[in-house]
């Protein structure tokens, strides 16, 4: 069976964040509450085939097996590198590889891969060509379009015509970042396209989802999972299957959990984990003053220091 059709309608999955849902965080989630799915962060195929970069990709693709199923999420330009990383994906265990179309940075568009690759149709085509070779199911994760939302309905429609085993559209263009609302309004005439086109692709929504319960209404107008990015910086309990409160003290559980398995994986440098602490001091009286004190730190035996004397 694929991959993909093992879910139910209403599926969850972590999306894909680059310096954020690292092995350490993406257990973090898990133990708060875990979705249907995870992703790995993005890795360009470059790197997976150099002997030099290969250290950096395999960090990437680093997983325990309760975070299981783990999708590893790909990026590049070139078909062939695609086949070779995912024919070592396979032998690696993994059982479905993603691919990254939708990505706006830069660096990466500079090199005509992510969201570059929107400009580049027949490039974009070739490289799910290649991936499937290995065997996979092959998904492809995007954007509407690159400038204009309008150009939504020949992007996706060129993309179904492959054929992928998922499709995640991520509801903005390339150009409109993550600063304007996403085009939710485009949602009906998305699913009569897929259905159209390629009736057996698994479709995923994303973009400003807060919530599984804020997307019913796309499931039962056909779109089969839900991704969530950011909303796990504001409640990193999102996933819940029952909403419920929680208290300071699971936060802060959560924070020392997340400590620990930094240490544990030995990741570094210490700085970028700062950035998690506003996840779970938050929101109670004192948070923003211990936040300041905590961004002073330069260990983590400070940082836990700190949290154990609250
Ligand atoms: C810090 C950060 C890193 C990201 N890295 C990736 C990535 O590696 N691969 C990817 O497909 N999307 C990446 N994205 C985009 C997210 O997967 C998602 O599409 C986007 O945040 C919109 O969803 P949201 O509104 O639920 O956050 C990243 C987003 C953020 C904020």
């Amino acid at each position: 069976m694929d991959f993909w059709k093992q879910f139910k309608p209403g599926f969850t999955i972590l999306a894909p964040m680059e310096g954020v849902t690292d092995i350490a965080f993406r257990q973090v989630v898990a133990r708060a509450a875990r979705p249907d799915i995870f992703y790995t962060e993005f890795t360009n195929v470059n790197s997976y085939i150099s002997e030099k970069g290969r250290h950096n990709a395999l960090e990437r693709f680093r997983i325990e097996e309760s975070e299981r199923p783990i999708v590893p999420q790909i990026w590049g330009t070139k078909p062939e590198m695609f086949s070779e990383t995912a024919q070592a994906l396979k032998k690696a265990g993994f059982p479905a590889v993603d691919i990254n179309m939708g990505c706006p940075d830069r660096h990466v568009v500079a090199t005509g891969g992510g969201s570059g690759l929107i400009r580049t149709p027949e490039l974009a085509k070739e490289i799910i060509r290649a991936t499937k070779q290995a065997g996979l199911p092959v998904s492809v994760k995007t954007r509407l379009g690159y400038s204009k939302v309008d150009e939504w309905h020949s992007w996706l429609a060129h993309l179904l015509q492959e054929q992928p085993s998922a499709l995640t559209v991520h509801l903005r263009t390339k150009k409109e970042m993550s600063k304007v609302a996403a085009h939710y309004e485009l949602v009906p005439e998305i699913v009569d396209l897929k259905n159209e086109i390629s009736p057996e692709t698994t479709l995923i929504i994303n973009g400003d989802i807060e919530k599984p319960a804020d997307a019913q209404k796309f499931i039962d107008m056909g779109i089969d999972g839900i991704m969530i990015g950011r909303g796990v910086f504001h409640n990193p309990f999102c996933f819940e299957k029952t909403p419920r409160e929680h208290s300071r003290e699971e936060l802060i559980d959560l924070m020392r959990y997340h400590l620990d398995l930094y240490e544990r994986y030995q990741l570094s440098p210490y700085d970028p984990l700062k950035h998690f602490y506003k996840i779970y001091i938050n929101n109670f009286p004192g948070a923003s003053e211990i936040r300041e004190h905590l961004m002073q730190t330069k260990s983590i035996p400070e940082a836990r220091a700190i949290i154990d004397n609250l």
